[in-house]
């Protein structure tokens, strides 16, 4: 376990992510009734991208940084935007607009949870969750496990609210990652088959996510959205990330016309010198 997402905070990966995780937790609150977010794979949920970890690779160069003055952009990136604006000026002392903190899924999910409404963060790497552990401190709402976040699939589904949303974001240090997720997602479904799962993956060969969509076309799961943006040309290189995607299962109604707006803005404004591209689809409708 070397994985530290402090090296990746605020990059373009996380930001789309996180906009459409932001996108997912909205339609859950068009009902008033309350649900349970899972985040499967936490990290530390507060990153400072001035530590000498996040300045070495300054990836969130080319993500937030990127959107941090932009003057126009569709709502789901304004939210998001104000979001994150907001989590600078909690955590910074003075009134600030300068961007020093980037707010991980939990923290993130966390400024738009209703009081009624719970969420559990599973973390394994023991240094990792000890910093969530001081994040969330003393709050009610939040319960952290340190935990392996697959185990949590069996552990904590279906949830006594019977809504909500199950991130599973790992940190794909091994290509097998792909088929644990197959695996977890297939369990976590038939134990729970209304709820909404999100899982990031990360693009870098292209024959490796052909058989993941493949896997997915085979396995129990329905209503599976799969988005993908794209910074690089696609199958460019063995060893960097030419983007990243996200499959949702069973998505909020009109997601998919949200992403068709949301997903050409990013490329315009993410992808190096303009060679990026996006797709949207679906499988076992
Ligand atoms: C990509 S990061 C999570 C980022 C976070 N979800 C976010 O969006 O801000 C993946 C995290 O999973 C943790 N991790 C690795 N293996 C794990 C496992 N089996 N169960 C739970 N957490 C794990 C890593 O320590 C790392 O903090």
């Amino acid at each position: 376990m070397n994985y530290r997402h402090l090296y990746h905070a605020g990059n373009f990966a996380d930001v789309f992510k996180h906009i459409i995780l932001t996108l997912l937790i909205q339609a859950l609150q068009k009902k008033a009734t309350p649900f349970m977010y899972l985040d499967t794979h936490a990290g530390i949920g507060r990153y400072d991208l001035t530590t000498a970890l996040a300045q070495k690779t300054a990836e969130f160069q080319q993500g937030i940084v990127k959107l941090w003055e932009v003057s126009e952009a569709p709502p789901a990136v304004v939210t998001y935007l104000n979001l994150v604006r907001q989590f600078n000026q909690i955590n910074q002392t003075a009134p600030t607009s300068k961007l020093r903190f980037y707010p991980g899924s939990p923290c993130l999910v966390k400024m738009l949870l209703r009081e009624t409404e719970r969420m559990i963060l599973c973390e394994l790497h023991p240094g990792e969750v000890q910093t969530l552990r001081r994040v969330f401190a003393q709050d009610k709402q939040v319960v952290i496990h340190q935990q392996d976040g697959y185990q949590a699939l069996t552990a904590y589904l279906p949830p006594p609210q019977k809504r909500g949303l199950v991130l599973i974001d790992p940190p794909f240090e091994q290509l097998t990652e792909f088929k644990e997720v197959i695996v977890g997602l297939t369990t976590a479904y038939r134990r729970w088959a209304t709820g909404i799962y999100a899982v990031w993956y990360p693009i870098k060969q292209r024959a490796a996510i052909k058989q993941f969509y493949q896997q997915l076309e085979l396995s129990p799961l329905r209503q599976i959205l799969v988005a993908e943006l794209l910074i690089y040309p696609d199958d460019t290189s063995t060893f960097g990330l030419n983007g990243a995607g996200l499959v949702i299962v069973n998505p909020p109604w009109q997601l998919d016309e949200q992403l068709q707006t949301l997903l050409p803005w990013l490329r315009q404004h993410l992808a190096i010198g303009h060679q990026g591209s996006y797709q949207i689809k679906w499988f076992n409708t």
